[in-house]
């Protein structure tokens, strides 16, 4: 199955980067911080039709084109292209990435690096991986010695002072904080020591499902801002490497 799921994020992955820097559609979903592209479309259809083809009874949730509900066990959760702002505009970091859940349960998680070409990938309970590399998070209990990562939420404008406020308090506290613009990268990179921690809000369950088994199979933990399990309709994402997350955690407070 893993082994499916990869080949599948490599085919969308490759018309991602075949598009890059190119003449792009660039369409607005709710306002002009919102985008999405013909890219975007192009490879959502490839993953889709795969799975219709391949796995016709599975249910789908994807971020352009919404839900299938089979009534299966397995559900396909699927972003085509996680930084769509940073593709758009010509930045190369960006991802595919493709969570399958059984009953509720994320089995396989696949997060393609595209313009790096390297595979993040996880199966539940058999640890993580970037191409065959097993990963680990850091052993960093420190938070003054910590790397973090954060984005801002797509309602940012609406209240900018809150998002500013967490941003300012962990700036004073930490190494640095670093805002890539891909959630699912984010977590990859805390899975495989690069990041100690990263929080969000306001993300959809396709930006984080593949990436949060690939954490947490790497030692990591993810949790809401207060320590409980996340709400995937209403996603508020704190993930470290474990050992600074109560300390994380105290801050977001
Ligand atoms: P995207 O590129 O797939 O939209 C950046 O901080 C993160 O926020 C990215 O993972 C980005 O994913 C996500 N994001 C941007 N706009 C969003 C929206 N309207 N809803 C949910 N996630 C969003
Ligand atoms: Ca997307």
């Amino acid at each position: 199955m893993l082994t499916r799921i990869l080949n599948i994020a490599a085919e969308a992955g490759e018309i991602i980067r075949n598009g890059f820097r190119k003449d792009i559609d660039i369409e607005y979903k709710t306002n002009e911080s919102n985008l999405v592209t013909d890219i975007d479309k192009k490879a959502e259809s490839k993953i889709i039709d795969f799975v219709k083809t391949e796995f016709p009874t599975h249910n789908i949730i994807s971020e352009e084109s919404g839900t299938l509900n089979n009534s299966s066990e397995y559900t396909w959760i699927i972003d085509p292209l996680d930084g769509t702002t940073n593709f758009a505009h010509g930045l190369p970091i960006f991802s595919v990435s493709i969570g399958v859940q059984k009953n509720g349960i994320t089995q396989w998680g696949v997060v393609y690096d595209i313009m790096r070409n390297v595979f993040y990938s996880a199966e539940l309970g058999s640890g993580s991986f970037e191409d065959d590399k097993k990963l680990q998070v850091s052993n960093n209990d420190n938070l003054a010695h910590s790397v973090l990562a954060t984005g801002f939420p797509y309602n940012v404008k609406d209240n900018p002072l809150q998002a500013v406020k967490h941003f300012s308090d962990f700036l004073v506290k930490t190494r640095t904080i670093r805002r890539l613009g891909s959630a699912a990268l984010d977590l990859c990179y805390i899975a495989s020591g690069v990041f100690d921690g990263m929080w969000e809000s306001k993300l959809g369950v396709w930006d984080i499902c593949a990436g949060q088994l690939i954490l947490e199979e790497a030692g990591g933990l993810a949790t809401d801002y207060i320590g409980k399990k996340i709400d995937y309709d209403n996603v508020q994402i704190l993930a470290s490497n474990g050992k600074i997350h109560s300390k994380m955690m105290e801050i977001l407070q």
